[in-house]
């Protein structure tokens, strides 16, 4: 009897660990086909179409090299880096590692301008020391050229650049403004998800920024990137690169001057020529507001990632601005942001001379991509752009074309909401994995017809690298848009 029973429980037991193992399989696999699908639908979406001309694309301001390094390594915590901290400018190395520690706790990406050369060429040196260090053509202006280059695009640089950076460039791209003894540098401090830090975890994988730039500020290319513009119309002119005046210590008034310049280049461009304007990460409140009255207005569309747009947001709306946001903002937040940020821009338009009317924005973050489209305006393909905006997040992110499951997670939950107030719910189909709709805005008593489309992202589960990441991805998005 006790035998019997004990053999009974002995089988039950068994039986019910095959079961578990059963579920546990079959459920990974449920996970591993919904991937394979969800890269199928994006990746059928994305060669749906196929360009038949070359499109002719101007992108301003600025080249630079980029040198990589792990956070890890380059910066050692210690008790005295204390409570972290926001600087303007960063002098010092405790004032690098405390603004460093400032945005390493959020996991949000921050380019600052360190005005030591001294101490800068150090770190710069010391990076350089390390095995696992490396350099790459940096500048996002440059990285969108190679980026819009790659995927067929008749492509024009404005950049001024020593002979041996510009021979590292593709020699399809042309490449506008003259030459320099020496380049700038970008420092780029990487770190992965879950990395630790004295007290710290990252929150994601991403980057820490410094520089100490000579040229790039000052957008030594602008004159002759003029000179090209009035004989070339192309279609379209992207604005980037000047996240590099953040903090920068211009002699006054000189930085105004500038982006009058940049104003006016934008102006006189032709109406057929669309205007892209990428955001950056900015920290002084009065550049970003300069920007808000005298370049954003003059765009049709504005790339950004969650930090940007919160930035952005906050600048036009309330009048400050967010040094950090939520690095994985949920869907409906962000698109609230976007419709808000496009009524602000289509109301202030009316009150600008020869400014545009805002058509496209594009909003890349970790877990999806977000495109607002104008109906009937001139971007096409919005669903098709933002499947390869997807795509593109992923492969720059794990450094590879091809797409492994075994390093992609799906991070976004079944369905998701399109408005924090009264929004209605979308389930993710992973067939179509890509939702649009449409959607009526009222801007003064004006009813303006949107579309809008979501696309998830298959999360790099292997980060390789996250700088130029919103460059590719921004790129990615325009190029089947123009
Ligand atoms: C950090 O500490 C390690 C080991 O103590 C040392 O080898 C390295 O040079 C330090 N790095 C910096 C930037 O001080
Ligand atoms: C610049 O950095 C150097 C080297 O770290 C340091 O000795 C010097 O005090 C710094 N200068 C200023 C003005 O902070
Ligand atoms: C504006 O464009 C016209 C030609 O379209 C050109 O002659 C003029 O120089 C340009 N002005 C500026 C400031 O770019
Ligand atoms: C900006 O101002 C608004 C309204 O006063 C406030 O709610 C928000 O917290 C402020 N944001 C920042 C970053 O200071
Ligand atoms: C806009 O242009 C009009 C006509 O040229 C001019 O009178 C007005 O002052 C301009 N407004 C601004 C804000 O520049
Ligand atoms: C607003 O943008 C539209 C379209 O680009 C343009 O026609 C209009 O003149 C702009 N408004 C002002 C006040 O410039
Ligand atoms: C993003 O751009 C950089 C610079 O062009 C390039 O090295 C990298 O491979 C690009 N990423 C992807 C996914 O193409």
């Amino acid at each position: 009897m006790g035998y019997n029973r004990g053999l009974k429980f002995g089988t039950v037991f068994t039986i019910l660990i095959v079961l578990v193992a059963i579920y546990y399989r079959s459920s990974e696999d449920i996970l591993q086909k919904r991937l394979q699908a969800l890269i199928y639908g994006l990746e059928k979406l994305e060669n749906k179409h196929v360009m038949t001309s070359r499109p002719t694309v101007a992108i301003g301001y600025g080249m630079c090299t980029d040198v990589y390094v792990n956070a890890k390594e380059l910066l050692n915590y210690s008790e005295q880096v204390g409570r972290p901290q926001h600087f303007n400018e960063i002098n010092t190395e405790l004032e690098l590692l405390k603004s460093f520690a400032y945005y390493f706790r959020h996991g949000a990406a921050a380019e600052r301008y360190m005005a030591n050369r001294t101490l800068f060429d150090e770190l710069v040196a010391k990076a350089r020391s390390f095995p696992s260090s490396y350099s790459t053509i940096g500048g996002n202006a440059a990285i969108m050229a190679l980026r819009f280059a790659r995927e067929g695009c008749d492509v024009t640089l404005a950049a001024k650049l020593t002979r041996s950076l510009h021979q590292m460039m593709p020699q399809v791209i042309n490449i506008v403004g003259g030459e320099l003894k020496r380049d700038d540098i970008h420092l780029v401090i990487e770190y992965k998800h879950g990395d630790v830090w004295g007290p710290y975890s990252s929150a994601r994988a991403n980057r820490y920024i410094i520089h100490n730039d000579v040229n790039n500020p000052k957008i030594s290319s602008l004159d002759a990137f003029d000179k090209l513009l009035s004989t070339y119309q192309p279609n379209l002119l992207v604005i980037s690169g000047l996240q590099m005046m953040d903090n920068y210590p211009f002699p006054n008034g000189d930085r105004e001057k500038l982006l009058y310049k940049v104003k006016r280049q934008m102006i006189n461009q032709s109406v057929s020529t669309k205007i892209h304007f990428e955001m950056a990460s900015f920290a002084e409140d009065k550049l970003l507001f300069e920007l808000c009255n005298s370049i954003i207005p003059f765009a049709d569309s504005i790339g950004m990632n969650e930090q940007e747009i919160a930035n952005l947001y906050n600048a036009m709306y309330y009048g400050n601005i967010s040094l950090v946001a939520n690095s994985t903002p949920r869907i409906a937040t962000v698109l609230d942001q976007m419709r808000t940020l496009f009524k602000l821009l289509r109301i202030r338009n009316k009150t600008i001379n020869n400014s545009r009317e805002v058509t496209r924005m594009h909003v890349h973050t970790l877990a999806y991509q977000a495109i607002l489209t104008v109906k009937g305006s001139m971007w096409k393909n919005t669903m098709a752009a933002a499947a390869k905006a997807s795509l593109t997040a992923h492969r720059h992110v794990c450094a590879t074309s091809h797409i492994d499951i075994k390093k992609a997670a799906l991070i976004l939950d079944d369905s998701f909401s399109t408005s924090l107030v009264d929004g209605t719910r979308i389930a993710l189909n992973t067939d179509k994995p890509v939702s649009c709709w449409e959607e009526i805005l009222k801007i003064e008593n004006k009813d303006i017809s949107i579309q809008v489309c979501v696309a998830p992202v298959l999360v790099c589960t292997e980060a390789a690298q996250t700088a130029g990441g919103g460059d590719n991805i921004s790129s990615a998005g325009l190029v089947l848009q123009i």
